[in-house]
């Protein structure tokens, strides 16, 4: 039976343990959010890679395997945005994670539905801007957390940005076990926020193929982050795919995204005008310059390839560095309790460390 390890990020977003899963394009789907927020914790559904159309029955599907609160995450730059926003607030869902895109108004308009906004963030100054903005919670995701990412460490982002923000931060970004859960607290934390860690469950959707590389992966300089892509940091299990990627020059690279691109507005329906004013919308969001803007239509396909698929030399496999240390997959259950488990004796120990050091320091006072 597992105790209890309550933080104000329990009360906010209403699950049992301070631990969050985080959303991962076409990975974070209904049945892992559902099983993350049965086991105790809080799941993100990815609503930004939710297909249009498909939000409102992904969100039933979530409704109708838990009863506990989740969360959906989404980009303001995805075609159906405003449909992940309307959804998100007809369902009354408990929270969204986003990165830089939503403007003030977008999440005034959440919030005053009663809607959590809790942005992840991987530098200190997108921190304080997103509390500037209205952020209730900030993920601080360190360089060592897969996707995209930053450079700076976690050990030095989070107390970073700890220092900056007058908001409750969650700390993300190469965390698995109990041990991290307990040093986040430590720091100040008010929880931890796992992406590669939730991908390795008996839970997740990824195929077996896929999910045998990320397991005999073990040196975390071979999950590492490289620019080929989409022309931002973005980290990964190298393989073939990313070495071919590197290899080609970026015009080549370009082309190759403008042929994916094209696939893509056809699958997903849109014409060349609404394609021009998605990429112009990303352009102006800040996010990515012209060749990143362009090269952004490389990743979906490729991903997919990797993680739905299962497909881990032709396709991308994203990771944290973490899953070099990750040997097993437990169910969403067996990981909430052994991480909480963990905790626990790790705080206990803590605070027996204290109260000898209180001792220690009596026995000295004259
Ligand atoms: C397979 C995969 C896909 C991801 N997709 C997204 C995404 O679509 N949007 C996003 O904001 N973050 C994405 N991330 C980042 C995670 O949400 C999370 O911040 C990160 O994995 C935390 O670091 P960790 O992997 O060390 O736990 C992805 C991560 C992985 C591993």
């Amino acid at each position: 039976m597992t105790g209890a390890l309550t933080t104000i990020l329990c009360e906010r977003l209403g699950c049992k343990y301070p631990i969050v899963q985080t959303a991962m394009g076409w990975v974070a789907d209904a049945k892992l959010t559902a099983a993350t927020c049965n086991a105790g914790g809080f799941g993100f559904f990815a609503g930004a890679t939710a297909e249009p159309g498909a939000v409102e029955t992904a969100l039933l599907a979530i409704k109708a395997h838990t009863d506990r609160p989740f969360g959906v995450n989404f980009h303001m730059f995805q075609p159906n945005a405003e449909e992940v926003i309307a959804s998100v607030i007809k369902h009354k869902v408990r929270a969204v994670s986003y990165g830089r895109g939503p403007d003030a108004r977008t999440i005034r308009r959440l919030k005053d539905a009663g809607v959590i906004c809790m942005p992840t963030v991987g530098a200190v100054k997108h921190a304080i801007k997103a509390v500037e903005l209205g952020a209730d919670i900030v993920t601080v995701q360190g360089g060592e957390g897969g996707g995209h990412t930053g450079s700076v460490p976690t050990t030095i982002l989070l107390p970073q940005v700890l220092d900056a923000v007058k908001v409750p931060v969650v700390a993300a970004g190469g965390f698995y076990d109990g041990r991290g859960l307990a040093a986040a607290l430590a720091y100040g934390a008010v929880g931890i926020a796992m992406g590669t860690r939730f991908l390795m469950t008996s839970d997740s959707p990824v195929p077996p193929g896929a999910l045998a590389r990320y397991l005999e992966t073990k040196d975390p300089a071979h999950i590492r982050t490289t620019l080929a892509v989409d022309g931002l940091p973005q980290r990964f299990i190298e393989n073939d795919l990313i070495r071919k990627l590197e290899g080609m020059s970026l015009p080549a690279r370009i082309g190759m995204s403008a042929r994916y691109a094209r696939q893509w507005g056809k699958d997903a329906g849109l014409g060349a005008v609404a394609m021009t004013k998605l990429g112009l919308k990303l352009l102006s969001s800040g996010e990515s310059n012209f060749a990143q803007t362009v090269m952004a239509a490389n990743l979906p396909a490729m991903v997919q390839k990797g993680v739905v698929a299962g497909d881990p030399d032709n396709g991308l496999l994203p990771s944290g560095q973490i899953a070099s240390l990750i040997d097993s997959l437990p169910s969403c259950t067996e990981l909430i309790s052994s991480i909480v488990v963990t905790a626990q004796a790790r705080l206990a120990a803590m605070a027996q460390l204290s109260s000898h050091e209180q001792r220690v320091a009596e026995t000295k006072l004259p």
